[in-house]
């Protein structure tokens, strides 16, 4: 299965802030650079307050909770599982197979840091391609794209699906910024879930299906 969070709330703190002193605070505390810093909103509320959609930015745990989860279920384990995320600002990076990311803010912070940056690391690669390219891609080898949302059909018979690319929004509030190429809209639940808790229930029904559970 593929899994792509979309819209990641993840972001370099953009450049006319790095001055500020919540920024400096944080780069004293985590030993980094101003054009290093990742926008958190535990660190940087009051910047985030002058951004115009502060629930779609400054959310690093959003994607360290959800990868962690999924790195480490049975599904990835055997292999089954690669994972690709995409950020609100729309780059694009891929998780290799086999990946255990570190547990630890600062050090999660250092490798996304570098990949928002463009710099290639051991197990996590920046993309060149747009998403809606790589969702074509996805297509034409065959894969099934089914799109995550709390407003979508109530339905469970795609989770075995052979093919399947799971996409699921990875920020805090709101709906998507833009359509994503998708065949199905599924909800899980009548009401919105944290994107950790829907990546859970996702992994851990296939898991089931497939029998490694
Ligand atoms: C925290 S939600 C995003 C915010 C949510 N749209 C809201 O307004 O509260 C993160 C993502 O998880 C997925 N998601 C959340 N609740 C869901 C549900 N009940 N069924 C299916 N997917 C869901 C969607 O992909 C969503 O973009």
């Amino acid at each position: 299965m593929r899994l792509l969070l979309l819209e990641s709330a993840l972001a370099i703190v953009p450049r006319k802030f790095r001055d500020h002193p919540t920024v400096r605070n944080w780069c004293k505390r985590f030993g980094r650079k101003p054009h290093e810093a990742i926008l958190d909103v535990n660190y940087h509320f009051s910047i985030l307050k002058e951004k115009d959609y502060p629930g779609k930015w400054g959310r690093p745990d959003i994607v360290h909770f959800t990868l962690l989860y999924a790195l480490e279920s049975p599904l990835a384990k055997k292999g089954l599982l690669d994972v690709y995320v995409h950020t609100v600002e729309g780059k694009l990076f891929h998780v290799e197979k086999g990946t255990r990311l570190p547990r630890g803010y600062s050090r999660f912070i250092g490798i996304i840091s570098k990949v928002l940056r463009g710099i290639d690391t051991p197990r996590v690669h920046p993309l060149e391609t747009d998403v809606n390219e790589l969702l074509r891609s996805w297509k034409e080898e065959g894969y099934a794209l089914v799109l995550l949302d709390e407003e979508g059909e109530r339905r469970t018979d795609w989770v075995g699906r052979d093919k399947l690319a799971v996409l699921v929004g990875a920020f805090a509030q709101g709906p998507f910024y833009q359509e994503y190429s998708h065949d199905e809209r599924i909800s899980l639940w009548e009401e919105p879930l944290n994107t950790w808790n829907v990546v859970g229930e996702v992994i851990a029904y296939r898991e089931r299906i497939l029998g490694l559970l």
